[in-house]
């Protein structure tokens, strides 16, 4: 594939992360409404997974047993393919991609959570997110972290579907895990947005359409007065 220079890309790229059972799901369609209606194109794509290859990646890595490097050159697999066969290609036709997860929840999960050595995180970043020599590094120009407890995820994920390799894990590690998005975190604040994803899903959704006002793509959320009392 032709390598796209810098100049090229003119679409602008949101990540969506946070802890199993944060919430995030519930608020990537209402983004991609308030976006489309706002005149953008919207590319809604996942981590692992966003094409075929990845889709099968995906699959082996919720469901296979397998070490933690394996797991972290799997998702890095699937995100090099992602990137360079989806994601670029969108954000030069000027779309707006939301991709449910990107390279952030690889360094909370395997590198805060499982362990894998963090700098061998950043030479696989390095590797699967730029396209070629001298070619862009495609990285989110938006993150929105939804930040939740592990005890109030866990409870939220009680009731929900039979629960794959990552969901079985105990409290701690999705602690760890919150702890590796936090460092993402302050590591990139130009970049990542932090959502109270405790507050009503309301608050929530108010935050995140905020949160795309502020870099200029919607129009700022209305606020509804609540009622006043009789
Ligand atoms: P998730 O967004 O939770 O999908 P769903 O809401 O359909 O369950 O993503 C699947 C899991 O993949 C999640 O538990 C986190 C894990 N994961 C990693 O461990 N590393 C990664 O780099 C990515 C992208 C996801």
């Amino acid at each position: 594939m032709a390598c796209i220079s810098p100049s090229a890309r003119s679409g602008f790229f949101i990540s969506i992360e946070g802890i199993d059972g944060a919430g995030k799901s519930t608020h990537i369609d209402a983004m991609a409404t308030a976006l489309r209606a706002a005149g953008h194109c919207v590319e809604l794509t996942r981590e692992p997974g966003g094409t075929p290859l990845g889709e099968h990646l995906r699959e082996l890595v919720l469901t296979q047993p397998m070490s933690a490097m394996t797991e972290a050159l799997l998702v890095f697999a699937a995100r090099a393919e992602h990137v360079r066969s989806r994601i670029a290609p969108a954000l030069a036709r000027g779309a707006v991609v939301i991709s449910d997860r990107f390279a952030d929840a690889s360094f909370a999960y395997q590198g805060a959570g499982r362990g894998v050595n963090m700098q061998h995180l950043h030479e696989l970043e390095a590797m699967s997110l730029q396209l070629c020599d001298g070619g862009a590094r495609i990285e989110p120009d938006l993150t929105l972290w939804f930040d939740l407890d592990a005890a109030t995820a866990a409870a939220r994920l009680a009731h929900a579907r039979v629960p794959d390799r990552f969901e079985r894990q105990p409290q701690d590690f999705f602690h760890a895990v919150r702890t590796g998005y936090a460092q993402r975190c302050a590591a990139h604040p130009a970049r990542f947005v932090r959502i109270n994803a405790a507050q009503s899903p309301e608050q929530v959704r108010h935050d995140v359409l905020a949160a795309l006002a502020a870099r200029g793509l919607i129009s700022a959320p209305v606020v509804t007065p609540i009622a006043a009392q009789p």
